[in-house]
């Protein structure tokens, strides 16, 4: 695997992949790497003649300042995670690379609801932050294809519109969310856990597998007040649970058959902020 540290190495090698027509896979990470992204990294392996896969820490996207500090930086451990997976080429920046302007000059992305709603309610700014890195990145990549997590459902959304919007010509692919034997989503957090709360953390995967059920049996009111309850009985505190439109993230009020809604979940488990959802089929 190919390291680059400046946009500039990394075009110099991609033009030529370019002006061959190669399709170009691109999964943007911040590192701290685990199953979930390998996934990724497979499934671009499997569309794309070539992966670029990116870490970087993005300092816009993080409300809180003490996370940004916190969050696990391993580069070793992550360069084996690739190589490991067949990655052709790591793009590994500095803040100057991806924000030459710095990093108060931004676009202001439209993202509405999107950002008023659920993550964007108890993350201000994350979702600018989120838009702004991805394009910043796509814009030195120029990939033809774009790999992300379903985990962060609410985030593809936004990527999503913001590809709409700026009218990037690349294919987003939402790839599925890798799990713990017990059904907790693979993420970088669950290390921080203790074990008693790493026990109790799975009620997310179990209640979003019973609100299958529920939906068919419950109106929406109802199943959120039994999905909250099911969650705080582990020990858990969830912030917030809602069952939305896939498209809009717009609340549903009545579940009608054939019908696709997502339910999505953030709860605390003591410090640790986790998030979940699940797409469901009505
Ligand atoms: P990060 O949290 O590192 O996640 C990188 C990608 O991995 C995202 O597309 C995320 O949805 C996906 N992912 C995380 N956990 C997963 C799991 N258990 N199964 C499958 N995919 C999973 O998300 C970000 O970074 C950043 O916001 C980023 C998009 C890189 C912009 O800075």
């Amino acid at each position: 695997m190919k390291i680059f540290r400046t946009a500039e190495e990394l075009n110099n090698v991609l033009q030529d992949h370019r002006s061959n027509g190669d399709r170009i896979g691109f999964v943007p990470t911040m590192g701290a790497l685990h199953s979930g992204h390998a996934s990724l990294i497979e499934e671009a392996k499997s569309k794309c003649d070539r992966v670029v896969c990116s870490i970087f820490v993005n300092p816009t996207q993080f409300n809180d300042p003490g996370d940004l500090e916190k969050y696990p930086r391993r580069p070793e451990q992550d360069i084996s995670v690739l190589e490991a997976h067949e990655c052709d080429f790591l793009f590994y920046p500095s803040v100057e690379d991806v924000y030459p302007e710095g990093m108060d000059y931004r676009l202001d992305f439209e993202l509405g609801y999107l950002d008023e709603t659920m993550e964007g309610k108890f993350r201000p700014g994350h979702f600018q932050g989120v838009a702004q890195v991805v394009y910043q990145l796509l814009s030195i990549v120029e990939p033809t294809h774009l790999f992300m997590g379903m985990k962060d459902f609410q985030q593809l959304a936004v990527v999503d519109k913001m590809i709409r919007d700026m009218e990037l010509p690349v294919k987003l692919i939402p790839c599925d969310t890798v799990r713990e034997p017990d059904g907790l989503a693979m993420s970088s957090r669950n290390l921080r856990l203790s074990r008693e709360m790493r026990a109790s953390a799975s009620v997310l995967y179990e209640t979003l597998q019973m609100v299958k059920i529920w939906v068919l049996k419950f109106n929406p009111e109802q199943v959120t007040q039994m999905a909250i309850e099911k969650i705080r009985q582990k020990g858990l505190k969830p912030e917030y649970f809602e069952l939305v439109d896939p498209q809009t993230l717009l609340p549903i009020h009545k579940v009608h058959p054939p019908m696709v809604v997502v339910a999505c979940v953030a709860a605390y488990a003591d410090e640790v902020r986790l998030i979940d959802n699940m797409v469901i089929k009505a």
